[in-house]
């Protein structure tokens, strides 16, 4: 539909462990046939501040499961520059990168609108590098922002998009899957919890829509029906 309309497809991607077989899918010949990857474009929703080649790299996990196939062209693909000297340094790059690839000077209201974000949840109530309690979750005036760790590893720097810029987006799709996501799930769902607590549920998307994808060990403690 983005193709359709826009000319191209602006995807952000999840980093985590969940979206990894997602990716693989992706490159799968069935499905990779019905991708067009010349008009996709891929940016990351937020990044560990390590090496692309370090195993906790979102890139690196990202790489592995898809990249690697050769099917994207490598000048669609935005890594975070985790080679730059400091987190803050890696947020405001990556947030200029994201301005002129869009036309707009950084930083500026309202931010670009990605066609497709894709988000985990960290059973801490987390998204992106969006940690409960932490400065991040307060910042309205930049695209891109840095946080320290949250209290789930691995324990490094993070360089993370911030709500303005998610909330953009033309269609959210949370990726959730495992039984000990159930019980902050099921809060942010089914009550309305702080986003100072559950950051998560401070992705409310100002003009598009948010979805969940979510297995059934994650649904566990949902009202039947609101599982479908
Ligand atoms: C990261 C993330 C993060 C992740 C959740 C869920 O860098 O860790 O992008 O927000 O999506 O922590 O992670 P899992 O899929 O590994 O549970």
């Amino acid at each position: 539909e983005a193709i359709a309309r826009r000319g191209r497809f602006t995807l952000v991607l999840a980093g985590g462990s969940t979206p990894e077989k997602t990716y693989q899918r992706l490159a799968d010949p069935e499905m990779t046939s019905k991708i067009d990857w010349a008009k996709t474009f891929l940016f990351m929703g937020d990044e560990r501040f390590v090496p692309a080649d370090d195993p906790a790299s979102n890139f690196g996990m990202v790489h592995r499961s898809l990249l690697r196939h050769g099917l994207v062209p490598t000048e669609n693909v935005f890594p975070v520059p985790t080679e730059c000297e400091s987190a803050g340094r890696a947020a405001s790059q990556y947030g200029n990168l994201i301005a002129r690839f869009f036309g707009q000077a950084a930083s500026t209201a309202p931010p670009p609108s990605f066609d497709m974000v894709l988000l985990g949840l960290g059973d801490d109530g987390h998204t992106a590098s969006l940690f409960p309690g932490m400065p991040a979750l307060a910042v309205d005036d930049a695209w891109m922002t840095s946080s320290p760790p949250g209290r789930l590893p691995p324990p490094v720097d993070r360089v993370t998009m911030t709500f303005p810029i998610l909330n953009r987006a033309r269609q959210v799709q949370f990726l959730v899957a495992g039984e000990k996501k159930a019980q902050v799930l099921q809060e942010i769902l089914e009550s309305e919890p702080p986003v100072t607590k559950y950051p998560a549920a401070g992705i409310r998307p100002v003009a598009g829509s948010a979805g969940w994808l979510i297995d059934e060990g994650a649904a566990k403690l949902l009202q039947r029906s609101r599982v479908d």
